[in-house]
């Protein structure tokens, strides 16, 4: 199930994004979020973790049944309980998903499970068992992957796609993985398990080293088919792989990469703010993508080549990811061409050069004494210059 070029992208900000300490979210805020994703066209949503509190089954709950577009999923641990309260929250889903998890590194399953790794793997299968019986459509991960042993996560995978599992969920929990090794990784598992065919390979980057986009775009190149990532990149810890970022770089390097996702990009901005607002978590201006920055020049020798042709120094349009426009932001480095067209869109010019570079000056004295400047600073001082000449 590999050669397929479409990348599934599965959101996990109302689960995995929650985890973010301080960004709990209520069931009528992720609802709306929920609806957001979908308009986004989003192909799997991660609702909540049913089992942890009648909240988040509420949430799942009401998720499954206004959601009609992307895939609505619930997280389940191996366990009977967590698995049925999954099964409940989705039962009226018009498409839903049972994701059940089990840590498979000798640290987790050493001194957080105290469990031998074949009492895992069979719990791992009665959990997807269970989850079959209540649901087609079942994913497994195998917490802490990018620490677990190869042999024995080949072993576990080849059993649980056995007992049905069809997407099986890579993570690096603590992301302590760098993109070579997780690609290589990815690519080992798909040669050596006799049934990896028979499911799709997933990824869920966290991004303690700020490297949570980067190996899951080194997972997808070696043969992975579905990204786990949240908006604006909230999550556990240091967050997971921003969402927006995977799905950029997919469609800016398709020609590298020759992969793509059903996302409207033009839905991103939207969906960052919303959660933004929702959680009260600022996006910091220098984000990719979504950053007020992203799309605002300020040096004179870039304002000038952005004017001249937009494409030297944008690699996507302000417009695609859902920005009105990209933005010149008047400062000391601002060159005279940004200046003079800042002007012409704000309904004025001047009639003679020399006008217009005494207008010049003026401006470079006060950028040195400001960090920007406002479109009321420049016209208050064209009508200046205009009374002095
Ligand atoms: O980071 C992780 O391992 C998880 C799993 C539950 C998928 O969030
Ligand atoms: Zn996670």
């Amino acid at each position: 199930m590999t050669q397929d070029n479409r990348v599934i992208i599965f959101d996990t900000t109302l689960r995995d994004g929650e985890q973010s300490p301080g960004a709990s979210m209520t069931r009528d805020e992720k609802l709306r979020i929920a609806k957001q994703l979908e308009k986004m066209r989003v192909d799997v949503i991660e609702a909540g973790f049913a089992i942890a509190s009648p909240g988040d089954f509420a949430s799942v709950q009401a998720i499954a049944n206004a959601i009609t577009e992307s895939t609505v999923c619930s997280l389940s641990r191996a366990l009977d309980a967590d698995i049925d309260r999954a099964g409940e929250a989705l039962r009226n889903a018009a498409s839903g998903r049972i994701h059940t998890f089990i840590a498979t590194s000798p640290i987790h399953m050493k001194y957080k499970l105290q469990m031998e790794p074949d009492r895992v793997v069979e719990n791992a299968v009665h959990a997807v068992k269970r989850a079959r019986n209540l649901i087609d459509d079942v994913e497994f991960s195998l917490e802490d992957a990018s620490r677990s042993e190869m042999d024995f996560m080949c072993r576990i995978i080849e059993a649980v796609i056995d007992a049905g599992a069809r997407t099986i969920n890579i993570p690096d929990t603590v992301g302590y993985a760098v993109p070579e090794e997780f690609g290589h990784t990815i690519a080992q598992l798909l040669q050596r398990i006799p049934n990896a065919d028979k499911a799709i390979f997933s990824v869920h980057c966290h991004n303690d080293l700020g490297l949570a986009v980067a190996n899951s775009l080194a997972a997808v190149s070696a043969g992975a088919r579905q990204v786990e990532c949240t908006i604006n990149g909230l999550g556990e810890r240091a967050g997971n792989a921003s969402l927006e970022e995977v799905v950029m770089a997919l469609r800016t390097r398709k020609d590298r990469l020759g992969l793509e996702t059903s996302i409207d990009t033009t839905q991103i901005v939207p969906a960052s703010r919303l959660v933004s607002s929702v959680t009260g978590f600022p996006v910091q201006p220098n984000k990719a993508i979504v950053g007020a920055n992203a799309f605002a020049h300020e040096s004179g020798i870039h304002q000038d080549g952005v004017l001249k042709h937009r494409e030297t120094y944008e690699i996507m349009t302000a417009q695609d990811v859902g920005w009105n426009t990209n933005r010149m932001v008047m400062g000391k480095h601002s060159g005279r061409n940004a200046f003079r067209s800042r002007l012409e869109e704000l309904g004025t010019s001047f009639n003679t050069d020399v006008e217009l570079n005494h207008a010049f000056a003026r401006f470079k004295e006060l950028a040195d004494k400001k960090h920007e400047i406002y479109d009321e600073d420049l016209m208050a001082l064209v009508s200046d210059t205009r009374a002095e000449d």
